[in-house]
């Protein structure tokens, strides 16, 4: 399909019809944090860290409505926060598995099937703002597939067994990835169908898939572009980043 009718079908879909929801993930266990309470659902500014990406995506006149995966023993704790904060657009609680990758698949199968393109989004990554929503909004429509992400500003080096270094990475190639990652959601759902089709067929292990672009480069039929992702936009992993980002709620003037 050339540029020009590409773009032409998605001006038609705007008239209306485009459908974009979010799949929050909120089904890991936190174990790198060592707390009693799993990081989605510790205090942040007065909201638990999930609900701050929540009513980011409540907020954005982009998404349509919003999937949220849990462990099967907080569907209900999630059903009760999203009565709380009102979050209207909260259409599916589904129960995730034990790694990411079926988590999102979970989710993937209880969004409503108009849905043109889904929005994937670490419920541990509370400060995304509503451009970053935005601009992954603008280029899903374009590109079909793509992910968040920031250039590196770290040396990067790889060691060998023996932790001496075997080779410095030339960083202006490099990119951390983050969430969002947005994709059309009949692409993502065959990606998604293969990769399960491929695990079954060769019984491979699936333990090295770490994000969602992983299956649509390896399984998928069209290249991941980048979205500019923003430095703010940190993940929750360890005791050190909820002071991280309670500091960049502050700098916001504490608006959430
Ligand atoms: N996640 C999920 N299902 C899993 C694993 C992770 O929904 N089986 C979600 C987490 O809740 C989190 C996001 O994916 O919002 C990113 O994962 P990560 O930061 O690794 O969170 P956890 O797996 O919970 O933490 P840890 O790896 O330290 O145990
Ligand atoms: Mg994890």
């Amino acid at each position: 399909m050339s540029d020009k009718t590409e773009n032409r079908e998605i001006e038609n879909k705007k008239d209306g019809k485009v459908k974009i929801c979010a799949v929050v993930l909120a089904a890991g266990s936190g174990s790198r944090m060592h707390t009693a309470e799993k990081k989605q659902f510790m205090d942040l500014c007065g909201l638990p860290v999930v609900v701050h990406s929540l009513l980011a995506f409540e907020k954005n006149e982009n998404i349509d409505s919003v999937v949220v995966v849990t462990s099967k023993e907080d569907v209900h704790r999630m059903l009760l926060l999203s009565l709380r904060y009102n979050l209207r657009k909260v259409k599916n609680i589904a129960e995730g598995g034990d790694m990411r990758f079926k988590s999102v698949y979970s989710g993937l199968k209880t969004v409503e099937a108009d849905t043109d393109y889904v929005l994937i989004h670490d419920g541990a990554r509370p400060l995304l703002s509503q451009e970053l929503i935005d601009r992954c909004c603008e280029y899903v429509k374009i590109y079909k597939a793509c992910v968040a992400a920031v250039p590196v500003t770290d040396t990067i080096k790889i060691a060998d067994d023996r932790m001496f270094i075997k080779e410095t990475v030339d960083r202006s190639r490099l990119w951390a990835v983050q969430t969002p990652q947005a994709f059309s959601y009949s692409i993502f759902m065959k990606a998604y169908n293969k990769l399960y089709e491929t695990i079954r067929e060769y019984n491979s292990d699936p333990s090295r898939i770490t994000d969602d672009a992983m299956i649509v480069e390896n399984m998928g039929d069209r290249p991941v572009h980048f979205v500019p992702g923003e430095y703010s936009n940190i993940k929750i992993t360890t005791q050190e980043d909820m002071t991280v980002a309670e500091a960049f709620i502050n700098k916001r003037g504490g608006d959430i």
